[in-house]
């Protein structure tokens, strides 16, 4: 896994700290367009929605038809000076269709991961016990950031339909951070009821 950073030394710092997590992780750091040439076949965008343009249309030059983006932004209210409980409308539909816009034609954009806690992601110890929402227009990119996240334990992929179901899923995460501020906790979501 490749750690990108808008600061080579950054990205070689958060490979580090990762290391110190996974001892017998392949992890390296390097920066953003250098991580996106080098990535295989997922590329992951995880910045605060403020800066999800500029970052896709910093990476325009060197993302491939062969590649998929993993968008896992949420247009967050501080983004516009607003609450981390509120939502931002995005003139797209979602902060993944605005993605989706911005990367060259060819890139196919699959959204997920927005409902899960950085901190509880990292604390290796913990059960996650979650479910992940995966959206995207092709089934078969869909299944290959499916296969991707199997590897984090605890954490189950639904499919929850096209692209455009970002709108709704990525809502869930200002509903989730205004449940957790009340009740001290780091609350995810799971769909009960699927085999
Ligand atoms: N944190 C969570 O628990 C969580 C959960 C679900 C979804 N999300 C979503 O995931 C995204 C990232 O969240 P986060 O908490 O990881 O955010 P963050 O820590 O504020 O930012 C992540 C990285 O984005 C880069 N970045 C920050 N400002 C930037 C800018 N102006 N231009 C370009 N790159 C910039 C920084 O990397 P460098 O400085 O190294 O370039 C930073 O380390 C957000 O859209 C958030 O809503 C977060």
């Amino acid at each position: 896994m490749i750690i990108g950073s808008r600061d080579a030394g950054r990205a070689a710092e958060a490979a580090e700290r990762a290391k110190g997590l996974v001892p017998d992780g392949d992890l390296r750091g390097l920066e953003n367009a250098e991580a996106t040439t080098a990535a295989e076949k997922v590329v992951v965008i995880a910045v605060p929605f403020a800066s999800q343009a500029s970052t896709l249309k910093g990476l325009s030059d060197v993302l491939r038809e062969d590649q998929i983006v993993l968008d896992a932004t949420v247009p967050l209210g501080p983004a516009i000076g607003g609450k981390p409980t509120t939502l931002v409308g995005v003139w797209q539909g979602s902060a993944a269709q605005q993605a989706q816009s911005l990367v060259p034609a060819g890139v196919k954009v699959v959204s997920g991961l927005h409902t899960l806690s950085a901190d509880l992601l990292t604390d290796l110890d913990h059960d996650l016990a979650q479910d992940t929402l995966i959206c995207g227009d092709r089934k078969a990119d869909k299944a290959v950031v499916i296969e991707l996240l199997s590897v984090i334990d605890g954490l189950r992929c639904v499919d929850a339909g096209r692209l455009e179901q970002s709108r709704i899923v990525e809502g869930l995460t200002p509903l989730l951070i205004g449940i957790n501020i009340r009740n001290k906790a780091h609350a995810g979501i799971h769909i009960t009821g699927l085999a």
